[in-house]
């Protein structure tokens, strides 16, 4: 069925369609609503009860030049009607414009924040309402407000939140985008014709969501229906959840660098999701009602746009086509088009997964536990709990393809807890040849180099080169046939050996393929014996295949970080963040093409709610009267940004009762010491104001103490945050922004959401490019007031925390200063977890931190989805070992196993001593090397993003950007490099797995 293939061109027809043109022509047309449901909503707009719309207003802005500026703003003080009949297109857009804030030509703004407020009843528009940057849209959460576009209605869609000039230039730079939300709304287009309209145009960065919004959209009506409920071209976000889309073409037509989407409800669209492309893309509880196909992402199946689709706990209903994929064993790019199915029910479904030619991949009529399409490392011994189980009986299925076996040795682990006792690894790894360093396109995630993207020149959609059939492998299917791909036959890139690290081994020759259960010749890259490596027989695809490497393409020291690493001893080269093991417990990682079904992990059941992973959205508060809230700026709380509010801040918290929800209007709360977050509490902010840690108590790093500290250890009950900044005024070396000790009482009780953790480059700081200007040209010696904070979030061991879309950011560049520069704003670590009890992370990113963005150590019992990571862009000028030092008491890395600068990088992810760690998604990159992007062409940024030692892990959907080693253990060894796996941005794997 051809019909699934798709092209640029309709991606332009698509983008010319709503910019409106067609309608464009029709002029003013008066509206005469039919009365339906959704009118009768207007009836009652008068009033609500809604908190939001009730309580006294105090917030203000500190930083800004202008003291009478107005945070919330009701549309209808600015006139908007909401009668059903009356367009209100300027008014609304009045009272989100007013106030001097960012709009065009702005691109970032923290000083004109804005939570603009709908109160019941339909709102006719008949242009977009232009979101500006730093807006917050809420609508009645007890009487949605419908906002609808008129039949006349023109432009991109109801809600624009990054305007298209007509030359193609953006408001604002897609991936930096950030400070958005949406939530409680109703959008109607369905008095459009159905050959256009959308309901939200959301090309957004981080700290950006979507919440509770139902899109109402034309149904059915074949090819002439082009409606689609969120548009997206592109960006670097973000999350959303809680979304209903009704009818329509597309419910949602996606393009962005990572994201994290949980429930959302297709009813009756014709392609409930299309996947424009992506770098990592994770769904979580979609459920998908009577459309024509569920999930299309098929994009260009010559050369796939979209490089990996997780897709959690979700559900297909009388939809016959479930997925679309255009991924083949020999599709490109190699690591492209990867998708995770985690208990997905595909009974309403005949197929679960098609081909671009409507072959069946996966047939439907039942529950997918677990079912993986890309690149696979997983333990391969039969002893290992999860082993490959292949489909059995469809020949349609084309399953396990190894195409190398990686070996490596994973030292038993001791069984203690707390201490940093780590295993070491002696890996023996092998791979095959170098594959091609594929140029890559415009979209890097840079804050502030690249040139924003144009309507006309999407990212991944223009500047794709040629395929240069320089590259091969070889495949087994289930039958044992062979099958050749193109294989580089060239050697190591000069460029990756001048950075001394010891990568991929040269290799002229593909993988020989054998037939019996041979043993791959490998070689022990260090003295250490490796015990038991004749179990390297890989168990494929239900046959009795297996695929051992070549000679030729087993060396020592293969896709090693550093040269010395096959040398030293792999215990003795073991940093204090990573001790020694005893025993041996040796494993083999194989690594395969992979299609088709896999033993499902078994997830701890404090994870899970009912068979699916635990998931709670925001809490909107509508039950409680506006009565419940406690302003802090009552309470006495000043939120200058200059005077101490910590004593009144801690004596309002301490009197919170549990149904009472305290509020921090907006401003800037500074605080001198540790504010106690008690338990039992709720805590919502009005647009994100700050908290910010400063002064004396908060300077040393060997004694750093937290800035909020979230209930005490062993405490357990309820903890709600929301709607927060947490940062720093001026230097912080000894502060940890975040603490979290307390545990749920019930699953899930203790969580935040949009809650982020901001530093620098914002005003009212002091960390700004006046002041922390980057310095690429010289040595760089770091600056006392740049050094900004030790640590940013610690879940410390005995708490649990449900955190969602949280961004915790040191500022790579400044968001207010005309200038926008890149700036050096240090700061130690990113997000540490070392808890025992569940964690989840839902939408998360941590970045620029100095030696990790994300460890976790001694902790069990978490699940990651989707987590994203940067490098700070001024490594290694200064290197990771600058300014802070790394100490063994907080089992930093030491990189004490690196010869080169390029190792020498923040970690994007550590995980260390941990049992049951799940991670669906996650993006970690590299984009620079002393603010040069030279070694983007070279994909050699760094050598390292990921370390796993000792530890139970299943990482699926891993997706790094220019290291070397995608993933690496505690001595430097490579256990998954990344040059096999090139994708359409970065290198993706479906799966690395290592289990104790
Ligand atoms: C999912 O979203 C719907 C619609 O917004 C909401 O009613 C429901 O409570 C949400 N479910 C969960 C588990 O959050
Ligand atoms: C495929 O797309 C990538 C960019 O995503 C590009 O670098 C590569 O050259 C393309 N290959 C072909 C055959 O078009």
């Amino acid at each position: 069925m051809a019909a699934f293939q798709t092209s640029i061109m309709m991606f332009l027809a698509h983008l010319i369609l709503l910019l409106g043109l067609p309608t464009a022509l029709v002029g003013a047309i008066p509206l005469t609503p039919a009365p339906n449901e959704l009118e009768l909503a207007a009836s009652k707009w008068a009033a609500s009860s809604y908190w939001v719309a009730n309580i006294k207003r105090q917030g203000t802005v500190p930083f800004g030049s202008n003291s009478a500026y107005q945070v919330f703003r009701n549309v209808k003080d600015f006139g908007a009607k909401g009668d059903g009949s009356t367009d209100d297109t300027a008014a609304i857009n009045k009272a989100i414009s007013s106030g001097n804030r960012c709009g065009k030509g702005c691109d970032s703004s923290t000083t004109t924040p804005a939570l603009v407020y709908f109160p019941p009843g339909t709102y006719v528009v008949s242009k977009p309402i232009i979101q500006f940057y730093y807006t917050q849209i809420v609508g009645d959460a007890i009487d949605i407000p419908v906002i609808k576009a008129s039949a006349a209605f023109t432009g991109m869609a109801v809600i624009d939140a990054d305007p298209y000039e007509d030359n193609g230039d953006n408001w604002y730079t897609n991936q930096n985008n950030f400070f958005r939300a949406i939530r409680n709304l109703v959008i109607d287009i369905t008095a459009m014709p159905p050959s256009s309209g959308a309901g939200i145009h959301w090309q957004v960065g981080q700290a950006t969501s979507l919440q509770n919004i139902r899109f109402e959209m034309v149904k059915g009506g074949g090819s002439a229906n082009k409606q689609e409920g969120v548009f997206m071209d592109n960006g670097s976000g973000g999350f959303m959840s809680d979304l209903t889309f009704n009818g329509g073409n597309y419910g949602m037509f996606l393009g962005n660098q990572q994201f994290t989407t949980r429930n959302l409800t297709f009813n009756g669209c014709q392609t409930a999701i299309y996947m424009n492309w992506n770098w990592a893309w994770t769904f979580k509880s979609v459920n998908i009602n009577n459309c024509r196909v569920g999930l299309n992402m098929s994009t260009s199946p010559s050369n796939q746009t979209v490089g990996s689709v997780m897709m959690l706990d979700s559900t297909l209903t009388n939809t016959p086509i479930g997925i679309v994929t255009a991924w083949t064993k020999k599709s490109i790019p190699v690591g492209g088009g990867t998708l995770v199915l985690d208990n997905v029910d595909f009974s309403g479904s005949t197929v679960a997964v098609a081909g671009v030619d409507g072959n069946t991949i996966l047939a439907g009529g039942a529950v997918v536990n677990s079912w993986v399409q890309g690149n696979t490392y997983s333990p391969s011994s039969g002893s290992t709990k999860r082993a490959y189980r292949p489909e059995e009986n469809d020949d349609n299925i084309e399953v396990v393809t190894v195409i190398e076996t990686v070996m490596h040795t994973v030292l038993a682990c001791a069984a203690t807890n707390g201490a940093a006792t780590l295993a070491s690894n002696i890996p023996a790894s092998s791979n095959i040849g170098v594959a091609t360093v594929v140029p890559t396109g415009t979209d890097v995630g840079d804050r502030s180099i690249i040139p924003q993207a144009t309507a006309m020149s999407a990212p991944a959609l223009s500047g794709l080169p040629g395929f240069d059939n320089s590259w091969m492998s070889v495949f087994v299917d289930s039958s044992g046939n062979t099958y050749e791909i193109p294989l580089e036959s060239s050697q190591t890139p000069a460029a990756i050996e001048s950075t001394a690290a010891a990568v991929v081994p040269a290799s002229s020759e593909p993988p020989a393929v054998q037939t019996s259960n041979a043993v791959p010749a490998i070689e022990p890259s260090s003295a250490v014996a490796v015990a038991s490596e004749s179990s390297g027989a890989v168990p494929v695809a239900g046959s009795t295949v297996a695929v051992g490497t070549s000679s030729a393409a087993v060396t020592q020291g293969t896709g090693s970080s550093s040269s010395s690493s096959s040398s030293s001893s792999s215990s003795s080269s073991s940093s204090s963040g990573s001790g020694t093991c005893n025993g041996a417990a040796n494993q083999a990682v194989a690594s395969a093409r992979t299609q088709g079904t896999m033993q499902a992990s078994s997830k701890p059941s404090d994870l899970l709610n009912g068979g699916a992973v635990f998931e709670r959205s925001k809490p909107l508060y509508e039950s409680l009267p506006a009565s419940s809230f406690i302003s802090v700026k009552s309470a006495g709380a000043k939120g200058d940004g200059t005077t101490d509010d910590t004593a009144a801040l801690q004596k309002v918290l301490d009197s919170a009762t549990a149904d009472q929800v305290v509020y921090f209007d907006h401003g800037a709360y500074v605080i001198t010491s540790t504010l106690k977050v008690p338990k039992d509490i709720k805590i919502t902010g009005e647009v994100w104001p700050m908290i910010m840690a400063h002064g004396a108590n908060f300077q040393d790093e060997k004694n750093p103490i937290p800035a909020l500290q979230i209930g005490q250890e062993g405490e357990s009950g309820s903890v709600e945050m929301s709607d927060l900044i947490v940062t720093t005024k001026g230097a912080a070396p000894g502060a940890i922004l975040m603490e979290w000790n307390v545990a749920g009482s019930s699953q899930g009780s203790a969580g935040m959401w949009d809650v982020h953790i901001r530093i620098g480059g914002a005003a009212g700081t002091g960390l700004q490019s006046d002041t922390c200007p980057k310095t690429p040209a010289k040595q760089t010696t770091p600056k006392e007031e740049c050094i900004a904070a030790f640590l940013l979030l610690h879940i410390t061991q005995k708490a649990s925390a449900y955190i969602e879309n949280a961004w915790v950011w040191t500022a790579d560049h400044e968001l207010d200063l005309d200038d926008h520069s890149q700036i050096n704003v240090y700061t130690g670590r990113g997000v540490l977890i070392e808890s025992q009890n569940p964690v989840w992370l839902w939408g998360t990113a941590s970045e620029h931190h100095q030696l990790y963005n994300y460890q976790v150590s001694n902790a069990a019992n978490v699940f990651m989805g989707l987590i994203q990571t940067e490098t700070p862009y001024y490594q290694s000028n200064p290197t990771a070992l600058t300014p802070f030092t790394p100490q063994d008491s907080w089992n930093d890395p030491d990189f004490s196993t690196c010869t080169t600068a390029s190792c020498k990088k923040s970690w994007g992810l550590r995980v260390m001593n941990t049992s049951d760690l799940f991670i669906y998604g996650a993006g970690l990159y590299s984009f620079f090397e002393n603010y040069a992007q030279t070694c983007l062409d070279s994909e050699d940024c760094q050598e390292n993003m990921v370390e796993v030692d000792c530890s139970d892990v299943h990482i699926y959907g891993l997706s790094t950007k220019a290291a070397v080693n995608m993933v690496t253990s505690s001595s430097g060894q490579s256990m998954v490099p990344e040059k096999p796996n090139t994708s359409n941005f970065c290198s993706t794997i479906a799966l690395f797995e290592q289990s104790v």
